[in-house]
């Protein structure tokens, strides 16, 4: 829990093979800060350092997020989550912190759902309390627009489509990341009124 009352920190603990879902991750630490007494931190899963556990154990909320590779998160994701057993291990020592998740891939669809649904069951295994994306599905009626938040459709977490032949300059579109941002918002909303209430305990 954060030390500081009326703070919140939101870790973004993310893979990205080709610098796409990083910019996704960022998006989401983008909406997390605009909320007031928000601290963010951008945790890359590559190298699984000491440093990597002690800022993720000491956050409030942990976004996970990962592309989708194979119809599930990325291997080097995947690497994280196994090592984590470690965490798991010292009486759950992430129980009840906030938990949301995202994913990008280079088809609308992509299978990306399963790659939500395993971060989701991921964080169920730490006892960490998982929030979805609360938005309406975007770009579903024949009125709607490409530029709707969720044009994916999620409920589960934040998708974002890439197109393949496009660098992480240009994709994914900016319209992936306000729904990126809009998840981080509701993350760092949702841990805010889980501490108040963890203090008025
Ligand atoms: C090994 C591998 C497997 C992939 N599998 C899928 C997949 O199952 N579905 C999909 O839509 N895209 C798939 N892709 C495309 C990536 O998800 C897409 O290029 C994404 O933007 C990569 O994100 P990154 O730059 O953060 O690594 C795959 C790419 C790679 C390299």
């Amino acid at each position: 829990m954060s030390t500081t009352p009326g703070t919140a920190t939101v870790a973004i603990a993310y893979h990205s093979g080709y610098g796409h879902t990083a910019k996704q991750a960022e998006a989401v630490a983008d909406g997390a800060a605009s909320v007031p007494g928000t601290v963010t931190d951008l945790v890359p899963l590559d190298e699984l350092t000491e440093d990597v556990w002690e800022r993720l154990t000491a956050a409030d909320a942990i976004v996970f997020g990962a592309p989708t590779y194979m119809g599930s998160p990325s291997w080097v994701f995947k690497k994280f989550a196994e090592e984590s057993v470690r965490i798991w291990a010292a009486d759950l020592g992430w129980r009840d912190k906030i938990a949301a998740g995202f994913t990008n891939s280079k088809a609308m669809s992509g299978d990306k759902l399963n790659s939500l649904v395993d971060l989701a069951v991921f964080a169920a295994q730490h006892g960490m309390i998982w929030v979805g994306l609360d938005i309406y599905p975007g770009w579903a009626e024949s009125t709607a627009s490409i530029e709707d938040l969720n044009r994916l459709g999620s409920w589960m977490g934040a998708m974002a489509q890439s197109d393949a032949d496009l660098s992480a300059e240009k994709a994914p579109p900016a319209t992936d990341l306000r729904t990126a941002a809009a998840l981080g918002a509701r993350v760092a909303q949702v841990t805010h009124r889980h501490l108040r209430g963890a203090l008025a305990a």
